[in-house]
């Protein structure tokens, strides 16, 4: 579906989605990384429980919502991936009972 464009120089970042180890180019966010290894979807929906993926890759449609590092509700397309980030998918409403706060969100 998705693929990287080429490129002469790539500079690889190693992280893990959902438990899986694979590798990205520093630099890119989230959500390309997850769109460019075949992810098709990264979250369900609260109510409905229906798939869904990065969309607008631009902060505006929040489709693209992920657990990073242990924080839920992060938005993939905003956040640059980096060396060990662990991502995981989100399954219905984030729990927020046992979560710390991200630095900068008290
Ligand atoms: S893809 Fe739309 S907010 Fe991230």
């Amino acid at each position: 579906m998705f693929r990287r464009l080429p490129e002469s120089e790539e500079v690889t970042v190693r992280f893990s989605i959902d438990g899986r180890s694979v590798t990205a180019r520093a630099g890119e966010t989230v959500a390309a990384a997850l769109l460019a290894t075949g992810v098709v979807s990264c979250r369900t929906t609260p109510v409905g429980g229906q798939k869904r993926a990065p969309y607008c890759m631009m902060g505006v449609c929040f489709e693209c919502l992920v657990t990073i590092d242990g924080i839920g509700n992060r938005q993939a397309c905003l956040v640059p991936v980096s060396e060990g980030m662990a991502v995981r998918s989100q399954h219905g409403a984030r729990a927020i009972a046992d979560e710390p706060l991200a630095e900068g969100a008290r």
